[in-house]
Order: structure tokens, then C-alpha cells, then sequence
């Protein structure tokens, strides 16, 4: 696409969101975001309507500037009387952050005001909204050119890994919007942190593409501490962050995901995992344990596991694309496929094998659309090598991925 005609699609869809109560998809730094102007109910309730989405699950306002987030802070003032203004109207405890993250892959909580100026289905009822200025510079424009704050959820249908490519949304949504704003795949590939500083102290709701270490540097936020739940605490208590009480990023197919924590699994998949797709073959006939005739295994591979995870295979072949997907516009890995072979049996499968690398930020920004183009091709099961959730951004990788699984093996 041109110059010419990029700009002209933005400006349409600046247009549309001031007008339309259809939500037009548009690419961040973090995944693809269904957006509606924020002040207006029924562009509101659009997106709930297109994703399928339950009501009481809180959207976050995106901003192009702090002006425009003081004018949601203190509705009914000129921006005039805003600017001159001593005291800033945003938190003393989140300028810090402000500085240091903005634009980028952080959401934080502020008080909603009375006579709020954002459309109740907004904030589905709860006292504060999240707001976040993405760094994305389509996304940037986009807003400006609409001129009002965007209310945007993820761009996928609910329960579905978030979107990192237009494809993605195309995929889910096709026949729900109008407009998807294409911008490439997504820098970050995992959505933003969610803080909320009105509390002491302050926690972090939901990690994401800004790490807990860099924001406990902030001050004020020495002693941030972790309010979402993941693994085990799945479930235990209240959400404080509502969208943790749906299942989420979830492919079609059964995710097993082995902790970085697993001995065995850093050599690849368990010798149980490996039975359960490789058949007996008894009195010469084959047996699946699982009684499918025959097994689409998928494996993500991070940091230590070796092509295949442990499987056997036999003869390799690069897949083709998926059709409609370039290298250009989302894929950020390849996929290489083999035959599963038993020694007796011959062919009994197909491993599909992805390689996300052993960078934090390549895996993150590759996951969602490896677990999306596994499903897409198939997969019956995935298999997952986790990562150390302590070191930068992993906390986002393996809270997702702790959320996508099915059996998680630690
Ligand atoms: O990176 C992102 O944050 C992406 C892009 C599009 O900006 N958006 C995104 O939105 O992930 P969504 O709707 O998929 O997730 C929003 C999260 C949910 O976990 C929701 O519960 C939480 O933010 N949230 C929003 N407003 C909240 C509030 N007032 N209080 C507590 N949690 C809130
Ligand atoms: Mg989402």
C-alpha cells in the first residue's frame, strides 16, 4: 500500500469512529484493538456485540495525548482552564510512570468522575476506568483523527488468543466490522500492563509488555505487588482485574505447557505425553490411546527444547503459507512439518514444529500467532516449553500461557 492510500484509509477510519457504531480494528505496539469512540453508548456496545463479549468485563481507553486524558478527568472544563491549571488533575504517583512508559504498553486505573464523559459500558459499572496512550503510531493518529478517547478491547473473539496481525482479526471477525486498519505484526505481541496506584501499594492487575522490575525502579512503586492470579491460584479468590475470571487465549486445541520449573520436560515432552501420541502396535494393529487415527501435534519450542520435542519424526518439509499470510504481514516464524513415525507402524502423525527462539521479546511477540497458526493447521494438541517467568516480560508470556492450557506439567 501506497502513502497515498494509507493515509486515506486512517482518515476514513478517524472518520467512521467519530460517525459509526460498528468498532473499526486497528493495529498497537501491543495486538490489535476493536475500538469505539468512548464517549458514545452505542459505538460502545458495539464492540461487545461484534466480539461476543460479556458486558461486565471493562474496556481500556486509549489517548493520543495527557490532554485529552485531563479532559476525561475533569469533564466540563475548557482545555484552556486544563493547561493553566497549578495542580495536575492525573495521580502524583503515576507521573513517574507516565514519563517513563507513555506511549506504550501500559494501562493504569484512575477514579472515573461524576458526569463522566465516558459511556457507562466503559467501565461496566466499577468506579475507575483504565486508560493507556499506545506508542504505536497508527494507533496514535487514528485517535487524533477521531479526535475522541478509543475504547478497545483486544480484536479477537472472546476466549480467542488476542490478535497480532490484521489476519488475525480478519479470522475471528470477518462479517462483524467493516474496517480493519492493516499495520503489520504487532512489536510486543502480548498485551499491556495493567497497574491500578489508587491503592497502597499499589499492584500490578495484569503483566504485560512493561516488566514488574522496571516499574518497581518508578517512585512511588517500590513495593508494587502482584494482584493477578496465575497457575495454581487460578480460581481460589475474587478477580480483581474482571477479565481474569473468563478463560482466555485459548486455541481449539489441548495446550500443554511444561514450566520452565519441570526437570523432565527440559529435554522435551514426558515419556506419558509421548505414549499418548504414539501408537502401540499390538498384534499388528495400530492402537492410539486416544483412538483418533491419526495425531496432529503441534510444539512450541522456546529455550531448550530440541526440533521435535523428543518426538520421532521422519521425512521434513517447510510448510507453505497459510494462503492470505506473507511474511510481511505476520508471520514471524516458520513452521516445519514431519512426519511422526513409529517403527512398526510407519507414519502415524504429523508434528508441526515452531521455533520462537530464546529472546523474551521474540517469544512474546511470536506467541499468540504460533498457538493461532497451530490451530489453523489442525493441531489436535500443543505442546509448550515454558520460560523463567522472572526475567523481563516473560510474566505476560507465561500468564497467558498458564491461561491457554489445559494440563500444565510442573
Ligand atoms: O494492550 C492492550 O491492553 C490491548 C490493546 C488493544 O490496547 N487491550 C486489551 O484490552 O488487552 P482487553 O479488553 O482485552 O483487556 C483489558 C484488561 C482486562 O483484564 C480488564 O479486566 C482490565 O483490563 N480493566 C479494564 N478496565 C479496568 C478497571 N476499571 N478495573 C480493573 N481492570 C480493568
Ligand atoms: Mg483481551
Amino acid at each position: 500500500m501506497g502513502d497515498a492510500e494509507a493515509l486515506a484509509a486512517l482518515q476514513k477510519a478517524g472518520a467512521y469512529l467519530k460517525e459509526q457504531d460498528i468498532p473499526v480494528a486497528f493495529p498497537t505496539e501491543t495486538v490489535y484493538g476493536l475500538g469505539a469512540d468512548a464517549t458514545r453508548s452505542s459505538a460502545v456496545k458495539g464492540i461487545y456485540a461484534a466480539k461476543g463479549r460479556p458486558s461486565d468485563n471493562p474496556l481500556i481507553v486509549h489517548v493520543s495525548d495527557l490532554d485529552m486524558l485531563r479532559g476525561l478527568l475533569r469533564p466540563g472544563q475548557s482545555p484552556q482552564t486544563l493547561a493553566t491549571d497549578q495542580e495536575d488533575i492525573i495521580p502524583r504517583r503515576y507521573r513517574a510512570l507516565v514519563d517513563k512508559f507513555w506511549p506504550g504498553p501500559l494501562t493504569i486505573l484512575l477514579p472515573n468522575p461524576t458526569a463522566s464523559r465516558l459511556a457507562p459500558e466503559v467501565t461496566a459499572g466499577l468506579p475507575t476506568f483504565g486508560v493507556r496512550m499506545p506508542s504505536s503510531s497508527l494507533a496514535l493518529s487514528l485517535i487524533k483523527l477521531a479526535g475522541v478517547p478509543i475504547a478497545a478491547p483486544s480484536a479477537n473473539a472472546s476466549t480467542k488468543p488476542s490478535p497480532t496481525a490484521a489476519q488475525h482479526v480478519k479470522y475471528d471477525l470477518d462479517g462483524r466490522i467493516e474496517l480493519i486498519l492493516d499495520g503489520g505484526p504487532c512489536q510486543v505481541g502480548v498485551e499491556s500492563t495493567v497497574v491500578d496506584g489508587l491503592c497502597d501499594p499499589p499492584v500490578v492487575l495484569r503483566p504485560g509488555g512493561v516488566g514488574i522490575d522496571e516499574i518497581r525502579k518508578c517512585p512511588g512503586w517500590e513495593n508494587v505487588t502482584k494482584a493477578y492470579k496465575d497457575q495454581s491460584e487460578v480460581g481460589k479468590s475474587t478477580p480483581r482485574a474482571p477479565g481474569m475470571k473468563y478463560k482466555h487465549y485459548s486455541p481449539r486445541a489441548r495446550v500443554v505447557l511444561y514450566e520452565y520449573c519441570y526437570g523432565p520436560g527440559a529435554n522435551g515432552i514426558m515419556d506419558g505425553d509421548r505414549r499418548l501420541i504414539t501408537p502401540t502396535s499390538s498384534n499388528g494393529h495400530l492402537e492410539h490411546q486416544d483412538k483418533r487415527p491419526t495425531n496432529v501435534i503441534g510444539v512450541v519450542r522456546t529455550r531448550r527444547w530440541q526440533f521435535g520435542a523428543g518426538l520421532k519424526y521422519g521425512a521434513l518439509r517447510q510448510t507453505p503459507h497459510i494462503p492470505g499470510q506473507t511474511e510481511e504481514n505476520g508471520t514471524l516464524f516458520r513452521v516445519t512439518m514431519g512426519d511422526l513415525v513409529d517403527e512398526q507402524a510407519g507414519s502415524v502423525g504429523t508434528l508441526l514444529d515452531i521455533d520462537l527462539g530464546s529472546d523474551v521479546r521474540g517469544i512474546a511477540q511470536g506467541l499468540f500467532s504460533a498457538l493461532r497458526e497451530l490451530d489453523q493447521r489442525g493441531a489436535d494438541v500443543i505442546f509448550v516449553d515454558g520460560i523463567d517467568d522472572q526475567v523481563d516480560i516473560a510474566a505476560a508470556v507465561m500468564n497467558r500461557l498458564r491461561k491457554a492450557a489445559s494440563e500444565i506439567r510442573t
